[in-house]
């Protein structure tokens, strides 16, 4: 998964692209590369590493003169992270340029093929065979060239093209892979996301799978694989650009962490109305809801957690069945989905392939699907039957955590709607339950007042090999979220065990000042976790519990305790989960991380 950028139009490109692949560095970092046409021909700059090595040869793109480029930020897929494999890619005469974001699924089979019709390759990469696909199809007609391109390319791809023949051309395509088109007086923008061309304009195009976009300084134009035209519709945009900002934190996740009593009011409230959850965009009466037989979530990596914890709460509150499945193995398990059953994507970019894939397999079966996305008008909320948005607004550090936490809002609002009009919960209990919702941003900042005891905390973690995480119920869905925050930004190993399973296998890696971090935020468990704080204290562990404000007895055995406030324990998970963000956070930059971008990792994974 990878970031591209394109301008055509009256202002130089290259400063254009350099500040565009700054906002999608999120989406790959690993080496960089831009194109500009300079009037005679298209020169290409590229350099391994983060994107500033990439300005700095190019001193802000100063040396690239010319008012139509395209710029990429990678993240490598086929072939290592180096200047070569940085696209973009040429062909071999070195008059058509391409940048990709996707998988060219058939590429062996087409560089074969090329090969005997004398193409030679230059890079480890699947893109290398579109920018000579190009060549080999190339009579003059750009677009017919692209249309015949597209008959022969299997797989995902979002691709910005350049051919020095149509010099005021800028050419854009896309499949299974995100892209928009932009406009402002000066001319025409391609990105990945919108952060990348906020700055520029808010007129907006999205492009849909094998749409082909063509663009001048002053002309647009949609077409379809056929090459017949398109009509589409300019949607603006109205986000706002400084929250994609860091707003004074050393990191977006430090920022992001803070948000979240934001974030979540912003989920909750507009849904709520006099003392009812009111979720319009369900598109499904309360006979309609009531009537659902069982629900299958799905998603990847935290909002897959958030699932989890979903199962909990829906299964608990509603009382309907629900299964929680890794997209992964979803989209290839053949799931059995009966009659009645409804299917939830979460997703926060809403661009997660596996995701997607899920999506569409249910889709294909006849099933409705609704989806829990951040992102407006990502792939997986345009495909969906229904879209609950999470309002996060832009979440830029890889590590999620203010979506997170808004997808937890969404997965409570459901559960407590489908538990209201099946009759599981009365009107009185309902405007409880909604009343301890409203209390959790309040709730939540005071945690957040907590960073400096939980930073001196993590510092002493810093040279820790392994750590533990149990929970029972869904202080374990906590303790799955808690474990992949420390370890995927700092590296640490660690893992989330349900807290009665320890005894099965965990148990026997538990060494003298072995930390295990117990979570013991639900009643009926607390004193069933509290025998294996006992059992892991008995093998030499340090215990850092996190428990409920009152339960203080729980110091007798733990050595460390974090309490957070009370509320209904079906929404525990809001208020545990941040000091287990923080503590993550704080590992990482106790290593001296850079906790925004940690390695081998993306936000958005759009390839399987
Ligand atoms: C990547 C990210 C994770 C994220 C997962 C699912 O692996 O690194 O932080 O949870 O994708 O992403 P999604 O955008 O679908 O929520």
């Amino acid at each position: 998964m990878c970031g591209i950028v394109g301008y055509v139009g009256s202002k130089q490109a290259a400063e254009i692209i350099l500040e565009g692949l700054a906002r999608l560095e999120y989406r790959g970092y690993d080496s960089a590369g831009m194109a500009v046409y300079d009037g005679e021909k298209i020169r290409i700059s590229k350099t391994a590493g983060r994107l500033k090595v990439l300005e700095e040869s190019t001193r802000g793109g100063e040396t690239m003169p010319g008012v139509l480029g395209i710029g990429h930020t990678r993240w490598a897929t086929h072939g290592i992270p180096n200047e070569t494999n940085a696209h973009p890619h040429f062909n071999k005469d070195e008059t058509i340029t391409v940048v990709h974001n996707g998988i060219i699924e058939n590429y062996i089979a087409l560089r074969d093929l090329l090969k005997k019709h004398g193409y030679e390759f230059q890079t480890e990469t699947d893109t290398e065979v579109v920018a000579h696909l190009l060549d080999y199809y190339d009579k003059g007609d750009p677009l017919e060239t692209i249309t015949k391109v597209l008959h022969r390319v299997e797989g995902s791809y979002a691709l910005g093209i350049i051919f020095a023949s149509h010099p005021d051309t800028l050419y854009a395509v896309r499949k299974d892979s995100p892209l928009i088109v932009g406009r402002d007086d000066s001319g025409c923008f391609i990105a990945s996301d919108v952060p990348a061309i906020l700055k520029h304009t808010r007129r907006v195009f999205y492009v849909d799978d094998q749409e082909i976009a063509v663009m001048k300084a002053d002309d647009l134009a949609f077409y379809s694989i056929y090459g017949e035209r398109i009509e589409k519709e300019e949607v603006y945009v109205d986000w706002d650009a400084d929250a994609a900002e860091k707003g004074g934190y050393e990191h977006f996740m430090l920022k992001e962490m803070n948000e979240q009593p934001k974030t979540v009011t912003d989920t909750l409230s507009p849904r709520i109305r006099d003392g009812r959850i009111v979720i319009e965009e369900l598109n499904m009466s309360d006979e309609e809801l009531a009537a659902v037989k069982k629900i299958h979530i799905v998603a990847c990596g935290s909002a897959y957690h958030a699932g989890v914890t979903g199962k909990y709460v829906i299964e608990g509150l509603a009382r309907i069945p629900v299964e929680v499945d890794l997209a992964s193995e979803f989209r290839y398990r053949d799931p059995i989905l009966e009659e009645g059953a409804m299917v939830i994507v979460i997703s926060q970019s809403g661009e997660t392939a596996d995701t997607l894939a899920a999506l569409r397999e249910a889709r294909n079966r006849g099933f409705r699907v609704l989806a829990i996305v951040n992102v407006v008008g990502s792939s997986i909320a345009r495909e969906a039957d229904a879209v609950m948005y999470t309002w996060a607004g832009p979440e830029i550090a890889v590590a999620t955590t203010k979506a997170y936490s808004a997808q937890l809002i969404n997965l409570y609002l459901l559960a407590l709607k489908m538990a209201h009009v099946r009759g599981r919960l009365d009107d009185d209990e309902l405007v409880d339950m909604i009343e301890d919702l409203k209390c959790l941003p309040q709730q939540i900042e005071l945690l957040l007042g907590n960073q400096k005891r939980i930073q001196r905390f993590a510092n002493r973690y810093i040279g820790a090999k392994d750590i533990f995480f149990i929970g029972r119920g869904i202080d374990y869905s906590i303790a799955l979220e808690g474990s992949l925050k420390l370890k995927e930004i700092s590296y640490v190993h660690s893992e989330a065990y349900a807290a009665g399973e320890l005894k099965h296998g965990t148990i026997s890696l538990i060494e003298e000042g072995t930390l295990v971090t117990a979570i013991a935020t639900q009643p009926e468990l607390f004193a069933k976790t509290v025998s294996n704080i006992v059992e892991v204290k008995s093998r030499g562990a340090f215990v850092l519990a996190v428990t409920t404000e009152g339960n203080d007895e729980i110091e007798k055995n733990a050595d460390y305790v974090i309490y957070v406030p009370q509320t209904n324990p079906y929404f525990m998970n809001s208020l545990a989960i941040v000091p287990l963000q923080m503590f993550g956070y704080y590992v990482s930059v106790g290593k001296g991380y850079d906790a925004d971008h940690p390695r081998n990792l993306a936000k958005s994974v759009t390839v399987e």
